[in-house]
């Protein structure tokens, strides 16, 4: 079994300690230990009350969410809250960290809740695609009203003692928490022997009833935030039932009835691929967990653009004072003024207070010296894609700054061992490829330099997850990880466009798949111009997927920085209109490259765009670029709109199947005779024997295979 429970009585009080690192879940020999626990607790003359707490920095996480989907063993959890709830002797949730999903359920079955002052509380069950299955939704919306338990329960958020006081869902914050606890179960022993339970409490959820409003808030809310999901709209339900269940365990049966329609849905299996596909991802195979990681105290930032700002943003918000040097004055004001109406619109938003605002944007220094930066722990190069100038501002990098610093480049397809070969010291060069805007985008590509030590990628990884990034190793090979699925993904989007979609109807076709922007709206966003200036810098011809891309170009349209692209945008607006001015264009693109146009059919459009990810995904983890298949998950997801409720598209392949996913391959093959769709080897094999991505771990021994084109892939769509 696993996870325990220990049992002692101080001054007459049982403490019972919930013991299962590093989080505490409630895992098996967890629920065992609380039954046994109370049990004791109860048949002990001598003790008045329970305090119940976790060890170490978490009160209790939630259900062990690797047991979802396995037979569980031991007592339910239902039985163990039960156990605690209708316990004789009152019983005190003395939290003192996290206490989320299963882990504030079980807190708000004791009649009192006493926290610790870094105590968070939540409900993040929806983040699984599922729903607090406990008694969440039946007990938060009586704490604190439906409103609030919905927007806690749809968002999942984490809520601070501080907040969570305000809001009642604690009834006390004490410094000295398992002494203050004891002391308050030994005063409400005294003074009464009816303990207050929140079940009874009807005043809330009874003020509700009656009224659509607080349900359809959230509705809209939902469909805004979590398109496509199935879980959202199953907490609502329980809400629903909540307000308007006269029996409290009439409500409790409907959400057991919801919870079980979520833990059957694909969606939580795959959303819980993607959180143990995020962990997983954060580890290197070859490198130990116990590698030491230097302490960054102080980072710099070379650019002061869009994508310097925002990792500035970052560094700042995770409390690491950062200075940024700009070689441009006013670029430097700019960028400074950016970065502070940033978070000036966050403070508007309600999102952080004027004095958080002074204080972290107070840790965001600049100047124009390189001198400055010279004592930093990490500098991160962030100017545009440009080897020569990376290379310049490397060299000058090895001069000033410190000699055992990190020097990193924001690279999005460069080759980084061409820049860590100009300093001496290359062992402590990486790629750190942030996704636009770094403020807010999760994913961190980080590229394995050939000399890459152990310590500076454990430490990069440790600086990542301070971050609060998504983290993921690519090997130093083109395009890394993501942009090198891009290419074949947008290849296909160009191809269909010019076989005879439109694009509007690519866009819808992926959108209604999940995709958070169809792929013209990006390429749009993006600008059409990047790729057709450095062609036409180089003199190359543009490969056929990006001939309709670079005659717009001819005509100015650049996308939405001009206002059209592949489509029209109005002045001040995002929204894209279709453009049927362009259709003349496509059609005569077509005729000159010999393509009959014909009708698409929206199905052709995912299958190919897909498959093109996930063929050329494949590839990467037979190549060992990729440590492995959910890592690529991991990537699309966070930095590509890829949707979490389909867990990524190595994940999307597993659950296809990967028979069919070669019969569809050879299927495109045939009709476009492209090499996008010729079926992977990795795929032929595990075709063969019914196999799924993830089955075999990826090859370590591949880097002297890769070959580096000094193009920046991105530059090629
Ligand atoms: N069950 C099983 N393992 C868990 C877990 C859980 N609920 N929560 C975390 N872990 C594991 C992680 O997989 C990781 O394992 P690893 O070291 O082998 O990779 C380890 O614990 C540490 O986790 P983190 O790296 O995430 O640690 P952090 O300190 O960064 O974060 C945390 C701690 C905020 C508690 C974070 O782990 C977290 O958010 N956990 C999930 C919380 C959650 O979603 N709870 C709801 C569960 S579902 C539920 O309760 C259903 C109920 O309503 C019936």
């Amino acid at each position: 079994m696993k996870g325990t429970v220990h049992y002692e009585v101080k001054e007459g009080v049982a403490i019972l300690t919930v013991d299962n690192p590093p989080v505490n879940p409630l895992s098996d020999g967890v629920r065992a230990g609380l039954v046994d626990g109370i049990t004791q607790a109860e048949n002990d003359s001598n003790v008045l009350g329970v305090v119940l707490t976790g060890a170490g920095r978490s009160f209790i996480a939630g259900a062990d969410i690797s047991e979802f989907g396995k037979t569980p063993e031991g007592p339910s959890l239902d039985e163990a809250l039960r156990k605690l709830e209708f316990c004789s002797k009152p019983v005190v949730a003395a939290i003192n960290g996290s206490a989320l999903g299963g882990g504030l359920e079980t807190a708000l079955v004791c009649n009192y809740r006493i926290a610790g002052p870094a105590a968070f509380v939540g409900l993040p069950e929806v983040n699984l695609g599922l729903l607090p299955g406990a008694g969440g939704t039946q007990r938060l919306p009586r704490l604190v009203g439906p409103a609030e338990a919905l927007k806690m329960m749809l968002t999942g958020m984490h809520v601070h003692a501080k907040k969570a006081l305000s809001m009642g869902i604690i009834d006390e914050i004490c410094e000295d928490l398992i002494k203050d606890s004891i002391k308050f179960i030994q005063k409400v022993s005294s003074e009464s022997e009816n303990h207050p339970k929140v079940r009874d409490l009807n005043e809330k959820v009874i003020e509700a009833r009656g009224s659509d409003n607080i349900l359809l808030e959230a509705k809209a809310m939902a469909a805004k935030t979590r398109k496509g999901q199935f879980a959202p709209g199953q907490i609502i339900k329980c809400v629903e039932a909540a307000i308007n269940c006269d029996d409290f365990n009439d409500g409790m049966k409907k959400e057991g009835e919801y919870f079980i329609e979520c833990l059957v849905n694909p969606q939580r299996e795959a959303m819980i691929h993607i959180f143990f596909g995020e962990r997983a991802a954060s580890k290197i195979s070859d490198i130990p967990r116990e590698t030491p990681v230097k302490d960054i105290k102080k980072a710099g930032i070379i650019g002061s653009g869009t994508m310097g700002g925002g990792i500035a943003m970052c560094f700042a918000n995770a409390g690491i004072p950062v200075h940024i040097i700009d070689q441009d004055a006013d670029n430097l004001k700019r960028g400074m003024s950016v970065i502070e109406k940033n978070y000036e619109f966050m403070v508007n938003r309600g999102k952080m207070t004027e004095e958080m605002k002074d204080s972290v944007f107070g840790l965001v220094t600049s100047s124009l010296d390189y001198q400055d930066v010279s004592d930093c722990d990490i500098v991160i190069e962030a100017v545009y894609e440009n080897l020569d100038l990376k290379e310049k501002i490397f060299r000058t990098l090895d001069e000033v700054v410190k000699k055992d610093a990190i020097l990193a480049s924001n690279t999005s397809g460069l080759n980084v061992d061409s820049i860590a070969a100009v300093t001496n010291r290359p062992e402590l060069v990486v790629g750190t490829h942030f996704f636009s805007p770094a403020n807010i985008m999760r994913l961190l590509e980080v590229v394995r330099g050939s000399q890459s030590s152990d310590e500076t990628m454990a430490t990069v990884m440790s600086v990542g997850k301070k971050l609060k990034k998504a983290s993921v190793v690519s090997l130093n090979a083109p395009g890394f990880i993501g942009n090198r699925m891009l290419f074949g993904y947008t290849a296909q989007a160009n191809m269909l466009l010019l076989e005879g979609a439109l694009p509007h109807q690519v866009d819808q076709a992926l959108e209604s798949f999940g995709m958070s922007m169809g792929p013209f709206r990006m390429l749009d966003l993006v600008g059409l111009d990047l790729g057709w200036r450095a062609r036409k810098l180089s003199g190359t011809e543009p490969a056929l997927p990006s001939k309709i891309g670079d005659q717009l170009c001819e005509l100015d349209r650049f996308g939405q920085k001009n206002g059209k692209g592949f489509y029209n945008y109005n002045e001040g607006s995002r929204a894209p209109n279709p453009a049927p001015e362009n259709e003349d264009i496509y059609k005569t693109v077509s005729a000159a490259n010999g393509i009959e146009r014909r009708e698409i059919s929206d199905e052709e459009i995912v299958d190919r765009c897909i498959l093109a990810l996930i063929n050329e995904g494949a590839d990467i983890i037979e190549e060992g670029v990729g440590q492995r298949a959910a890592d690529l998950d991991v990537v699309y997801i966070n930095g590509y709109g890829f949707p979490i409720w389909r867990g990524g598209p190595m994940h999307h392949a597993n659950a296809t199947g990967m028979t069919e996913v070669l019969n569809k391959l050879n299927k495109y093959h045939e009709l476009t005779k492209s090499d996008t769709f010729k079926p992977a080897n990795l795929i032929q094999k595990l075709a063969e024997t019914d196999g799924k991505f993830g089955d075999a771990p990826a090859k370590e021994d591949r880097k002297e295979k890769l070959s580096f084109s000094e193009s920046s892939v991105a530059g090629n769509l």
